[in-house]
């Protein structure tokens, strides 16, 4: 079943001086339940513009964009929030954990959004969690006493604490060291599988793409498929 799709997708601003600027045109992209799709490009190529569009935090200037089949456009603001807290998890390159709040109540936090049993066993939901990406004992840590690939951990933890259909990181290994990312892509990879959702990542690192299915790469804002070169080589 298709999640999302994008048809002719593009985003522009207006600037104070100038013309306004093109930041993505002509984006065309599907995502589907369990799809592993990453996306690459260089620095300031429109990845995290694209990846605002996808999460549901921002809107497409033309084109159109269905989730679950519908369109975006007919959503109210409050269908949009609530869409996004319970199928959307985000993953940053730098973790974004509230600091001063313990790696539990970090994960906790989208809960406190949700309805019944997740509202109510939300501190045991939370700690079920932690246990699944390995930092069951680490609960009561503040997240500057955590390493970067543990903080990673909690953020990929509270992203799917709500079991959302859809993980969308932006550089999530962008802050780790090569071992580290890779294990926390593999994590990541293995909880959302678990959880049955689809995982859309933004890298530079040609060895996280290589990860996903299906992969694309982002020019000036132009999204193009790319065939990898694993998969054209016959078996
Ligand atoms: N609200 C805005 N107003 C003006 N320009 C913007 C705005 N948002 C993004 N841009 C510009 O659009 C381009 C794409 O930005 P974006 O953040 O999507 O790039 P990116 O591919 O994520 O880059 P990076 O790899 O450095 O994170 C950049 O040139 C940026 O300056
Ligand atoms: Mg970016």
């Amino acid at each position: 079943m298709t999640l999302l799709r994008l048809e002719e997708v593009t985003r522009t601003v207006e600037l104070v001086e100038g013309p306004s600027l093109t930041i993505l045109s002509g984006v065309n992209l599907a995502v589907s339940v369990g799809d592993r799709v990453s996306i690459v490009g260089r620095s300031g190529s429109g990845k995290s513009t694209l990846l605002n569009l996808l999460g549901l935090l921002d809107k497409p200037t033309t084109g159109a964009m269905f989730f679950d089949d519908k369109p975006v456009k007919s959503f109210s603001a409050s269908a949009r929030d609530r869409a996004r807290g319970r199928d959307i998890g985000f993953i940053f390159q730098q973790f974004n954990l509230l600091q001063g709040r313990t790696a539990l109540e970090n994960v906790m936090t989208p809960l406190l959004y949700a309805e019944g049993r997740q509202f109510w066993q939300r501190s045991k939901i939370a700690r079920e969690m932690l246990e699944r990406v390995g930092l069951g004992n680490r609960a009561q840590a503040l997240p500057d006493k955590l390493s970067g690939g543990e903080q990673q951990r909690v953020a990929i933890a509270r992203s799917l604490v709500r079991g959302p259909r859809l993980i969308l990181a932006d550089e999530p290994t962008g802050a780790l060291d090569l071992e580290t990312g890779a294990s926390v892509m593999h994590l990541l990879d293995e909880v959302a599988t678990a959880s049955g959702a689809a995982l859309v990542t933004i890298t530079h690192d040609p060895a996280i793409a290589e990860l996903s299915s299906t992969h694309y790469r982002l020019d000036h804002g132009v999204l193009t498929p790319v065939v990898s070169h694993l998969e054209a080589v016959p078996a």
